[in-house]
């Protein structure tokens, strides 16, 4: 497993647990570097390659493309050259930021939609995609969407739910963005899911969240009602918040596609209550 740093790279290690996994860290293996890439993995006979590893800094990718270009794009074809090669099943995790150019869209994306993405994240995540479907004959592409886990985003120093806790606990008004709707997604359940995956012949792009859809103003008020705090939490449009990156208006994923081949996510809201629930008995 590549990205072995990361938020979902720890839940997916636990619900890996019956399989024999071996994580790596960047220092051992830089996607940007093919010949890291042949160093770490050419000692040992994989079946599956699962790349958890990507740039995730949405604003910040506004000023460094060539930064997101380098690990989500063209880190992704040096991976998939090298594992189409060697005939090795890559899983590789994607992004609902693929999409955002149709601003009328309101009823969930399914894998066959036109993607159209509206940052640089986003097209370097779909240039990443591309790369994988085109260098790995055996890739299954998972795209999910507004991860948080106990461990906290590596890229982006934490997550939204305990960004928003944090905020809560200062008193002051908690202004949040409420005309971006998606399916923020725990990675256990991710990570479980995928675990399930492994063992299906499941190919091409697949999506993968909990279920259901909400703003992020809704999902911030719902953290503070589930974990009974006090919070004037104000809605915002995206226009207000100003962030250097274009978010998509509308990016909920369709999980048709997945739920015949395995069971779908509980919803949003489930995962949420699981995640404050452990968080409290930690
Ligand atoms: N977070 C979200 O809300 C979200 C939403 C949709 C999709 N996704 C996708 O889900 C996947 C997992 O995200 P996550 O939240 O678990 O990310 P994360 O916690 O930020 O972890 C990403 C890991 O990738 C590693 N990495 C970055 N550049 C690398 C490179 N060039 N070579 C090797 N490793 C590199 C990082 O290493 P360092 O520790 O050295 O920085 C980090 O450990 C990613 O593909 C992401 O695009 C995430």
């Amino acid at each position: 497993m590549i990205g072995s740093g990361g938020q979902l790279a720890a839940d997916l290690t636990v619900a890996l647990h019956g399989d024999e996994v071996v994580g790596f860290a960047r220092p051992e293996l830089d996607l940007r570097d093919a010949d890291s890439i042949a160093r770490a993995l050419d000692p040992h006979p994989w079946d599956v390659v699962i790349n958890t590893a990507a740039y995730n800094l949405v604003d910040q990718a506004e000023k460094d493309p060539a930064d997101a270009f380098a690990t989500n794009a063209i880190g992704s074809a040096n991976l998939a050259r090298h594992c189409g090669q060697r005939e090795i099943r890559l899983i590789h995790f994607s992004t609902d930021f693929v999409f955002g150019f149709d601003s009328a869209r309101a009823t969930p994306w399914k894998e066959t939609d036109p993607p159209g993405p509206v940052s640089i994240y986003g097209m370097s995540k779909l240039a990443g995609e591309y790369a994988i479907q085109t260098y790995c004959a055996q890739h299954l592409i998972l795209r999910t969407c507004g991860l948080y886990g106990h461990k906290g985003s590596r890229g982006k120093g934490g997550n939204f739910v305990e960004t928003m806790l944090r905020l809560a606990g200062t008193g002051n008004p908690v202004r949040v963005v409420g005309d971006q709707r998606c399916t923020p997604s725990f990675t256990r359940d991710v990570a479980q899911t995928t675990s399930k995956l492994l063992h299906t012949s499941a190919k091409g792009i697949l999506n993968l969240t909990n279920r259901g859809e909400c703003s992020w103003f809704e999902f911030a008020s719902t953290i503070f009602e589930l974990a009974g705090k006090k919070v004037d939490c104000q809605r915002i449009s995206s226009a207000e918040f100003q962030a250097p990156a274009r978010r998509p208006p509308y990016s909920v994923l369709s999980d048709d596609k997945l739920s015949a081949l395995v069971p779908a996510l509980p919803s949003w809201q489930d995962a949420l209550a699981r995640y404050l629930n452990d968080r409290t008995n930690k």
